[in-house]
């Protein structure tokens, strides 16, 4: 089986998406043509495991340009859209194992269709593919150069791999570069999550309490546009700093409990465990929303609020009611996983563009200089990330000042002081 996708016959509408997207990707289209030319990926092969959207589309069809044979398969049982797997496979050529809905053991399957490719390069948004290589596949690890990571919770169970000594070879976090992190976390999550919460309950946020688990750069993004929308924003914080930062950023700061009490829309992007759970559940407010926007599906204890519930019924898709012994109602979104990509399309594309821009870059980095890295996690070169923000400010037709020689000499000496 050379791909798995849902209907092919859904590549047109695909194709028309993806370009859609891509012209908003200057960034990403600047490095496919430069890589047309000079062919950076030749012969390369690449397993990728994304988030099949348009916007990963158009970083495939980079990878192909640059000579890359790409083999793409889900992140996430749930953020496939069956019309970009579509048109990959029969407009673009590119090898794809996803479909929205998949249950694990089809995941699973796509996962180990990807690394039957025998990649030098992995590409991961979670970190699947190197855990499964590592725990299940280890004779693949003997062609692989190196990898690249997407999003923050993978390149937090990289770093755990690497501090066991586990981790087989050098990694690229791509989730670490400035042009990824500050753009794609915050603003990307920040729209596209209440973008998904929005289109799965077409509820009104003005005037309602929106409880947000977790003040990390996706926290922000969404706390920020959610009062940008009217709400009522609580933020809950396990970490001092960040707390701190969310109350001067104008929030309100308490502990789960107590914010279950007051929530209408609850979203964790904290990358933890159990961050809503049984205590919450027991605490919250009668029609509570709550859904998740972080990685894995884990943040709300679902086997326990399924276990506590006297019934469930989906009233919309996507969206369970679950009845609670006292009569109160609590709307779970997306059975718990990213309700961004599951309800809506991800982050649009404009962000991306900067997030692929890098992957794109690191993929080429890593080919031209695996053969000189340790097994281990690599922040992206300074060099990438300051000529992605350089170009997307181009591409916006954005100018700015550049230092004078005066100005240079003045930030390198210790002599000068009060005048
Ligand atoms: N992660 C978040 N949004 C995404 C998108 N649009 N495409 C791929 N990965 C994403």
């Amino acid at each position: 089986m050379d791909h798995h996708v849902k209907d092919l016959g859904l590549a047109a509408a695909g194709k028309a998406r993806i370009e859609w997207a891509d012209r908003d990707m200057p960034v990403l289209a600047s490095i496919r043509e430069r890589f047309a030319e000079e062919r950076p990926l030749d012969g390369v092969r690449v397993s990728a495991c994304l988030h099949v959207t348009t916007e990963t589309a158009n970083l495939m069809r980079t990878l192909a340009a640059g000579g890359a044979e790409v083999v793409l398969c889900a992140s996430n049982p749930l953020s496939t859209q069956d019309d970009v797997a579509a048109a990959l496979v029969a407009e673009y050529g590119v090898r794809t194992y996803a479909i929205k809905g998949e249950d694990t053991d089809t995941y699973y399957e796509h996962i180990d269709a990807a690394i039957a490719h025998r990649p030098h390069i992995t590409m991961d948004d979670g970190a699947d593919v190197v855990g499964r290589i590592h725990a299940d596949f280890p004779e693949a690890l003997d062609e692989i150069i190196g990898g690249t990571e997407e999003t923050t919770t993978g390149v937090i169970r990289l770093a755990a791999m690497a501090e066991d000594g586990a981790l087989k070879y050098p990694i690229v976090a791509v989730n670490e570069a400035k042009t990824k992190h500050l753009f794609d976390n915050r603003y990307g999550t920040g729209q596209s999550t209440l973008d998904g919460i929005i289109r799965a309950t077409n509820r009104l946020l003005a005037g309602r309490t929106l409880v947000v688990s977790g003040y990390g750069w996706c926290g922000k993004g969404i706390a920020m546009r959610g009062a940008g929308m009217g709400a009522n924003v609580i933020v809950c914080e396990v970490d001092p700093l960040k707390a701190l930062e969310a109350v001067m950023d104008g929030f309100r700061v308490m502990p789960a409990v107590k914010a279950a009490a007051e929530c209408d829309v609850w979203v964790t992007v904290t990358g933890d465990i159990n961050v809503i759970d049984e205590a919450m559940f027991a605490a919250m407010k009668d029609g509570a929303i709550i859904c998740n926007s972080g990685h894995f599906n884990a943040e709300i204890n679902i086997p326990k609020l399924r276990e506590m519930a006297t019934s469930v019924r989906e009233v919309r898709p996507l969206v369970e009611e679950m009845t609670m012994a006292d009569g109160k109602l609590i709307y779970l979104l997306a059975d718990g996983r990213l309700v961004n990509l599951a309800c809506a399309e991800g982050h649009p594309a404009n962000v991306m563009d900067m997030s692929f821009a890098n992957q794109a870059l690191c993929a080429e980095f890593m080919v031209a200089n695996a053969a000189d890295l340790e097994p281990g996690v690599y922040d992206v070169p300074e060099e990438i990330d300051a000529s992605i923000a350089a170009v997307k400010l181009a591409t916006m037709g954005i100018e700015i000042d550049e230092l004078t020689e005066e100005q240079v000499a003045y930030l390198c000496s210790w002599q000068e002081g009060t005048v």
